[in-house]
């Protein structure tokens, strides 16, 4: 079992990536373990210059990220923690996998589409290759289960459909050179959406800071952000079937029970007939008691700046050497003479 994904230290991390991605991080860090296998969590530094970007900032966030996803939970010792930066393996991964993606299955990625919007022509070329890349990023280590949230199921599929094309067309049968990987994505907190408009996804792009909680908002914030969420004026239902048509109510009813880790209908059980007067509060104390101990954590983390560094040298060296077989194999299979 290899457990492989990646962030962007772009903005702030939200209660979308938490719930969608980095609590399986930590869940998975102990599965990968038990199974005599290995968790690999990166910052995709590479991936935040497809957009503009200020290079202070990067820096900054990349070192915020690493603190912040300690504070989540990750266990170094048992996490391999890095950042793409310090792993040349991925940049030169991506030109070996350039030959075997196809132009047509990247114009239909939806990402680049969204990215872009209006402006394609004036799109970097990174924002589009930038698929490519998170197929590199996986194929490197061999990875078997891929946490993340369901907007990135279609990179997914496409990093398989590479994976393959390149075994059919470079390997043989029975030696393939990359492993196809799963997508492992919470059926509970798959889509987090925005606190102001229900049928968007919380996003660290958006730039209403109260369409999203962030990790690092103090309890009052929360509270705050929760009682302005955009909802409508019917209380709650008794079952799931009600939510239909209500965007907003059924994002916060989501959003409790994926904190609560429990399911939907457990939440309208308990909350079916009340209005949002009541509801809103109890989520918003409920978001408080899971986010404050990894705030707290965080803001004491950040401040050591050697910890962080040396967190990220270590796990670029384990990287290194657990990525340096499948790229050696890649260079071979291709032909290149090194
Ligand atoms: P990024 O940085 O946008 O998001 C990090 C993770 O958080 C998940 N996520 C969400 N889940 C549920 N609801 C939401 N509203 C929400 N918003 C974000 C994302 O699905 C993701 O799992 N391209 C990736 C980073 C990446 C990567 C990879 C991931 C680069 N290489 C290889 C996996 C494997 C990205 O931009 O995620």
């Amino acid at each position: 079992m290899r457990v492989v994904s990646g962030i962007q230290p772009t903005g702030n991390p939200h209660l979308g990536n938490y719930l969608g991605a980095i609590r399986n991080y930590v869940k998975m860090e102990g599965d990968a373990i038990a199974a005599g296998g290995e968790n690999l969590i990166f910052i995709a530094d590479l991936h935040a210059i497809s957009m503009p970007h200020k290079p202070a900032d990067l820096r900054a966030s990349t070192l915020e990220l690493v603190a912040m996803l300690v504070a989540a939970g990750l266990d170094t010792n048992r996490t391999i923690l890095f950042n793409q930066a310090q792993v040349a393996a991925h940049a030169e991964l991506q030109w070996l996998l350039n030959g075997t993606a196809r132009m047509g299955w990247l114009n239909r990625m939806t990402q680049f589409k969204d990215k872009s919007g209006k402006n394609r022509e004036g799109a970097s070329i990174a924002l589009f290759t930038y698929p490519v890349l998170q197929a590199a990023d996986v194929l490197l280590y061999q990875a078997t289960h891929v946490p993340v949230g369901e907007d990135q199921k279609q990179h997914l599929e496409l990093a398989r459909d590479i994976a393959q094309k390149f075994n059919n067309d470079f390997a043989s049968e029975d030696a393939p050179v990359f492993t196809l990987p799963e997508p492992i994505i919470p059926p509970e907190a798959a889509r987090i959406m925005s606190l102001r408009d229900g049928g968007a996804k919380m996003s660290k792009s958006d730039p209403s800071e109260m369409s999203r909680i962030e990790l690092r908002d103090d309890a009052d914030t929360i509270m705050k952000k929760i009682k302005k969420a955009k909802t409508d004026p019917e209380p709650l239902p008794s079952e799931a079937a009600g939510l239909e048509g209500r965007p907003e109510a059924l994002n916060l009813v989501t959003i409790y029970a994926a904190l609560a880790e429990t399911s939907t209908d457990a939440v309208l059980s308990q909350f079916g007939g009340q209005g949002f007067g009541t509801f809103k509060p109890a989520l918003g104390e409920l978001m408080v008691e899971v986010l404050a101990p990894i705030t707290a954590r965080f803001r004491e983390l950040r401040e050591d700046r050697q910890s962080l560094d040396a967190i990220l040298a270590s796990g670029a060296a384990r990287a290194r050497e657990i990525g340096r077989p499948t790229l050696d194999a890649a260079y071979e299979a291709l032909g290149l003479v090194r």
